[in-house]
């Protein structure tokens, strides 16, 4: 037992094991968890209430920052807890069961949870467990690797229950800048103008009364799955970085850039390690996620400042940061989802976003959610806030995947998280279309001529031509035949016209 990671000493008394802490959950129990995208997430005790299930089993909901690390949710969601989970997740497991109907998922923007919680529109928390590196001598929890939405669940739970992770260096704490947005309608300013000003304290603040049990675990996050950069993904770098650098030379943007939000997956990793290789410097991120190439680009000197929510980085790289923190220190910050997330500031900095999307339309309507139309993938994680209000909105896909029988681009999408009002511009692997200032006919015409594969260019261009003549309208459509691309992939296997 590590007494030292207690220094408000009056709380020492309430470490307990693990077993007992369990006695807190109860059927119908809404429960939050600490975790953003596998970072911070606790360690003991959802484990240990999944493994409970099968003696003593309730149901309860379950909110969390992102998605959870150490296949939580996959145990989670075979024990039978999960009734409800939000707001968002990456597990096969539990993605089979949302879509098998046995979970409900309320797929969420990252930024929204936090304002609903503070404005009463959810469930009241029952427990919130929070992992942190330390209590300090003020009884404040300090987080671990990510910030999430626990400052808030520390706020709104009844009870709360603190994971000290003695795995996790104490040095890290000052990597966090915790502010809660005030409730409506004492909403002020986040004073946020450059994406390393600090707003708040380096500690969550806490009632004590509502520390219902202190337990320590000692497990490092999960690491991050290392993305391998291929051909596809390079060629989608390489014409964004062919984008981005004639916006440097037409005097739009300067070698700086404005600071950059890049999603999770393959090609949003490849994407920022080729910024590597192109004629930018000084650049900054106000994201969401650190991840490898983030350091990579700091260690190389491109990088000079990242604000995000959480370091989800691989093994290699969570001991090349936390073995060298002082390098690092005056260099990163992580806030929470709120903040990190906020409208009012990602608008303000002028943020260029660069989201990766499971298939986007003729128009530039984007799905990043849904496959087919109907089967959840992940979720609309941070895409969407970052859409909206980006100052620069992107979005990166391969024109064609599963030895090229799926299309992603499409008449129609199956789903809409971006509409084409939020997309600038959209990447493929056979290049880009600059959007800005085009009319929806102009717009089908630039996405099918720089970015549909080959296979599918002359039926993209044949579905437009023919939309044009026999319809017409803002935004020519065939209806009847708008969603038979998905539906003949279902029914042949592939999306191609024979
Ligand atoms: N039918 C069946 N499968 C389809 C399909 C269709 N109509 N369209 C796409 N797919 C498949 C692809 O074939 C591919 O499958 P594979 O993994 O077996 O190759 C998969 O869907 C898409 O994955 P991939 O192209 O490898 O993308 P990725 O790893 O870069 O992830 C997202 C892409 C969109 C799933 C991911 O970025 C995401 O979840 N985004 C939403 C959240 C987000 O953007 N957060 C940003 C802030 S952090």
């Amino acid at each position: 037992m590590d007494y030292e990671r207690i220094k408000h000493t009056a709380l020492q008394h309430k470490i307990t094991t693990v077993d007992k802490v369990l006695e807190l959950f109860k059927d119908g129990a809404v429960v939050a968890s600490s975790g953003f995208t596998k970072a911070g997430d606790s360690k003991v005790v959802l484990p240990a209430l999944a493994a409970r299930n099968k003696d003593y089993p309730i149901q309860i909901t379950l909110i969390t920052g992102a998605s959870l690390g150490n296949d939580t949710d996959a145990k989670l969601t075979s024990s039978g807890i999960l009734k409800r989970r939000m707001p968002f997740q990456v597990d096969r497991v539990l993605r089979q069961a949302i879509n098998n109907g046995e979970v409900l998922f309320v797929d969420q923007n990252l930024s929204e949870t936090s304002e609903m919680l503070t404005d009463n529109q959810l469930p009241t928390i029952d427990v919130a467990i929070i992992e942190a590196a330390f209590i300090t001598a003020e009884g404040d929890i300090v987080p671990t690797t990510s910030v999430g939405n626990s400052p808030i669940f520390a706020q709104k739970a009844n009870k709360i229950i603190i994971e000290i992770n003695t795995a996790v260096s104490t040095d890290l704490h000052g990597l966090h800048d915790i502010y809660i947005p005030e409730a409506y309608p004492n909403r002020k300013a986040i004073n946020i103008f450059s994406p390393n000003d600090r707003i708040g304290a380096n500690s969550i603040k806490v009632d004590p009364e509502k520390i219902a049990a202190i337990v320590f675990s000692n497990q490092v996050d999960s690491p991050a799955d290392i993305a391998h950069i291929d051909t596809k993904t390079a060629a989608i770098a390489s014409h964004l970085i062919r984008f981005l650098t004639n916006e440097v030379a037409s005097g739009r943007l300067t070698k700086s850039l404005r600071p950059l939000q890049a999603g999770i997956g393959k090609v949003a990793n490849a994407v920022l390690a080729s910024l590597e290789q192109g004629d930018f410097e000084g650049l900054t991120m106000f994201s969401e996620v650190l991840q490898d190439s983030s350091f990579d680009l700091i260690d190389s000197g491109k990088l000079m400042f990242a604000s995000a929510a959480s370091i989800t980085v691989s093994e290699a790289c969570y001991q090349r940061v936390f073995n060298n923190l002082e390098k690092y220190r005056d260099k990163i910050v992580l806030r929470p989802q709120s903040i990190s997330n906020a409208a009012e500031v990602i608008r303000r900095l002028g943020v260029i976003g660069i989201n990766t999307a499971i298939e986007f339309d003729i128009y530039g309507n984007v799905n990043s959610s849904h496959i087919g139309g109907t089967h959840m993938m992940n979720g609309i994680g941070g895409s969407g806030d970052f859409a909206r209000n980006a100052h620069m909105s992107i979005f990166v896909t391969q024109a064609a995947s599963k030895g090229d029988s799926i299309s992603h681009i499409l008449p129609m999408v199956s789903h809409v998280d971006h509409n084409e009002h939020n997309v600038d511009v959209v990447v493929t692997d056979m290049g880009y279309a600059d959007l800005r200032g085009l009319a929806p006919r102009e717009r089908a015409l630039k996405i099918i001529q720089n970015c549909a594969h080959p296979d599918y260019k002359d039926a993209l261009q044949s579905y437009f031509d023919r939309a044009v003549k026999e319809v017409g309208g803002q935004t020519p459509h065939l209806l009847e035949e708008a969603f038979s691309w998905h539906t003949r992939l279902k029914q042949t296997g592939t999306m191609k016209h024979h």
